[in-house]
């Protein structure tokens, strides 16, 4: 089928890419959430908008699971804080316990229940076809980075607030929300307003001349 592709002016091409660049730089990774709800549309259109990343050979090999249950979202602290407790107190070796400094973190998770929606982003290993036999997915990883990378980007758009977690290991998600052996919990991302006394850490991140090399 033809392609629909638009074409801007390169000054509108330009205007388009600062204004982008300067909104993504606001983004910030929050810790301290308000229970204040948001329109739920604006979590599902976030889904959506990760859905239209590209993936190895289209396989699409996600899965959003958004909880908003305060039920679930107990078990899910719950659980999450008693994985981290045993990794901040005796399985993380010093050189990452340094490097998780500045950030400030440790075991206890409150945002887990604060936050009004979590989206737990799972990674399909491999798909089942209806007779029950496996697809083999390629590049499951960079697929799903991708794609949770325009779901943060979506929800920062429109002025909500989120949190990349990885409370390691991860398997009590697929316990708690009951989902299938192909799918593996990638990150669990709290989503929100900021509480009213949030703070960030001060950290700078890396120039263009740091991350680009031009050849
Ligand atoms: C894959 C990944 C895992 C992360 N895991 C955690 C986490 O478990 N807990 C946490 O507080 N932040 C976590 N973060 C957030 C980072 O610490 C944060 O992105 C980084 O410090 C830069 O801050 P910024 O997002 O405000 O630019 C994670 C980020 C990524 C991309």
């Amino acid at each position: 089928m033809p392609l629909e592709f638009t074409r801007y002016p390169e000054a509108e091409q330009l205007a388009r890419s600062r204004r982008f660049l300067e909104e993504m730089g606001r983004r910030r990774t929050v810790r301290h959430f308000s229970s204040e709800p948001l329109p739920y549309e604006l979590v599902e259109n976030a889904v959506a908008t990760a859905g239209t990343g590209p993936s190895g050979a289209h396989q699409q090999p996600w899965t959003f699971v958004v909880v908003a249950d305060p039920e679930v979202k107990r078990r899910i602290r719950e659980a999450a804080e008693e994985e981290e407790r045993r990794s901040y107190e005796s399985r993380m070796p010093n050189e990452w316990l340094e490097a998780l400094r500045p950030l400030g973190t440790d075991w206890r998770k409150p945002h887990i229940e604060d936050a009004p929606y979590l989206i737990v982003v799972f990674e399909q290993a491999y798909g089942v076809r209806p007779d029950g036999t496996k697809v083999k997915h390629y590049y499951v990883r960079e697929s799903v980075g991708i794609a949770v990378g325009l779901l943060l980007a979506s929800l920062h758009r429109a002025g909500v607030a989120t949190l990349v977690h990885t409370p390691s290991p991860m398997g009590f998600l697929r316990e708690i929300l009951g989902r299938p052996e192909n799918e593996r919990p990638y990150v669990l991302i709290p989503v929100g307003y900021p509480a009213q006394d949030c703070s960030v850490p001060d950290l700078e991140r890396k120039s263009i001349d740091d991350i680009l090399v031009r050849r």
